[in-house]
């Protein structure tokens, strides 16, 4: 399989272990590992973790079930497949483009910290755990503009570098024995995180919901956090679909993919917040939890300089998975639509992420203070603007699109070609037609309610 598509001849995937491992590829990433510990941390603990749970069921499920059937039903990428059910639609497909462009803006400055972690570890400099040490480690790092934007450079040549040698190669064979890998480590490294003197309180703090906490903030964050992190609402699940043929069942990738995310988010918070309250750090901290965290984690292990250098090697892999998703939506757009040169186009689409992504990484440092929307600096922004409301946005317009304007009973007939028999089509009917639309446009209209207030 590849998603590099020069021939007339459409490319399929070699296997369907090649397409899951694409698609959870995508849906596995920093979204799980870094940034669902720090939105329940930051979220209020358990509550955030129920609601998340909840409106994965709802929506994220239903509409993992539509993007993929979507793209094996049309046979062609996010634009394509909404146009060719219905022509003013294509814009959908337009939307997940720009959304793909801003959350690569801010998500290459995460996996330039990666990067410089990684490195630190190998040069053996993390084996601390003093949380006051470590934080400030993290704290000059970031906030060294020099620094930061050159990580996220390297990790965003990486991410051309692979987009342009096409994932066929040397990626879809890495992901069998990376993204396993990556699963037992965060295990082990869970494990040593619960069995921390102290870890009960950080257990409780993520498992057991305070109701207290709930707010339209948190809910408005947890469904964000679902789209990101299973990477739907910008055609990327669309996209992959396309390349599966006829003979091959959609259901169980549709139920294995957001069932593996989610595993990975889960251990990934029992990695990280059990320790959080054993070492004493903040669970509200943010963006930094991972990085100032589980170092002192791993200096509490036997063996732990190899896996801290092993872990931040697979976090990049699992991050780079991700990226070249989002790259790869933009890339085909104007490859597909625009008829651009593929080479071309990957090169300046990466170098513009690259010049708006720059502030990104400055506001973690020199240009913290510098609000760009309401209290919200470039990083901040990025990320609300595509988590609460591009991916949000992408996501109501697809379950419209699937349940009413194609048709959940087309959707159905779709996926039980070749006699697939799906028990469950008429709860994923009702969902999809009569759930996720409301629950996500209320959540939306909050969501952009604040942004306007922000403005004003
Ligand atoms: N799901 C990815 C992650 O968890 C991020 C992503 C979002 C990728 C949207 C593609 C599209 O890191």
């Amino acid at each position: 399989m590849s998603l590099i598509n020069e021939n007339k001849e459409r490319d399929k995937w070699s296997s369907k272990i090649g397409f899951i491992l694409a698609a959870a590829g995508s849906a596995v990433g920093l979204g799980n590992l870094w940034k669902f510990p720090y939105s329940v941390g930051s979220n209020g603990g358990g509550a955030f973790v129920m609601i998340y749970f909840i409106f994965l069921f709802v929506i994220g499920f239903p509409l993992m079930l539509a993007a993929i059937t979507l793209g094996r039903k049309t046979q062609l990428s996010a634009v394509g497949a909404y146009r060719s059910i219905k022509k003013k639609w294509a814009f959908v497909g337009g939307l997940g483009v720009v959304c793909g462009f801003f959350i690569l803006a801010f998500y290459s400055t995460v996996g330039g910290w990666v990067i410089y972690y990684f490195v630190k570890a190998l040069k053996g400099g993390l084996a601390i755990k003093d949380p006051e040490v470590l934080g400030s480690i993290f704290g000059g790092f970031i906030s060294s503009p020099v620094e930061s934007i050159l990580y996220q450079g390297i990790f965003l040549v990486l991410t051309l570098a692979i987009v342009l040698r096409g994932i066929s190669g040397g990626i879809e064979k890495a992901s069998k024995i990376m993204m396993p890998a990556l699963f037992v480590m965060i295990f082990l490294i869970s494990i040593r995180s619960i069995t921390l003197p102290g870890a009960s309180e950080g257990i409780k703090f993520f498992l057991v919901p305070d109701f207290s906490k709930i707010n339209m903030n948190v809910i408005m964050n947890a469904l964000g956090q679902v789209f990101f992190s299973l990477s739907i609402g910008m055609g990327v699940m669309v996209t992959y679909g396309s390349y599966l043929d006829k003979d091959s069942n959609i259901l169980g990738p549709s139920a294995y993919i957001p069932m593996l995310d989610t595993a990975v988010a889960i251990i990934a918070g029992l990695a990280t917040l059990p320790a959080v309250f054993a070492l004493g750090f903040k669970a509200s901290s943010g963006p930094g939890l991972m990085f100032v965290t589980l170092p002192a984690v791993f200096a509490s292990m036997p063996f732990g300089k190899v896996f801290c250098f092993l872990f931040f090697m697979l976090v990049l892999f699992a991050a780079l998975t991700s990226s070249i998703s989002m790259l790869e939506v933009c890339v085909s757009y104007f490859v597909d639509e625009k008829g651009a040169n593929r080479i071309k186009a990957s090169i300046i689409i990466s170098m513009i992420i690259y010049l708006v992504g720059m502030p990104a990484s400055l506001s973690m440092g020199p240009w913290k203070d510098v609000h760009i929307l309401g209290n919200l600096n470039f990083f901040d922004f990025y990320d609300k603007l595509t988590s609460n409301i591009l991916l949000t946005s992408g996501g109501l317009l697809l379950s419209i699109f699937v349940g009413w304007v194609w048709g959940a009973d087309n959707a159905v007939k779709e996926i039980e070609l070749r006699g697939v028999k799906f028990r469950l089509a008429p709860v994923w009917k009702f969902l999809i037609k009569y759930v996720v639309p409301p629950a996500v446009f209320i959540i939306l209209i909050n969501s952009l309610k604040e942004l306007i207030m922000a403005i004003l």
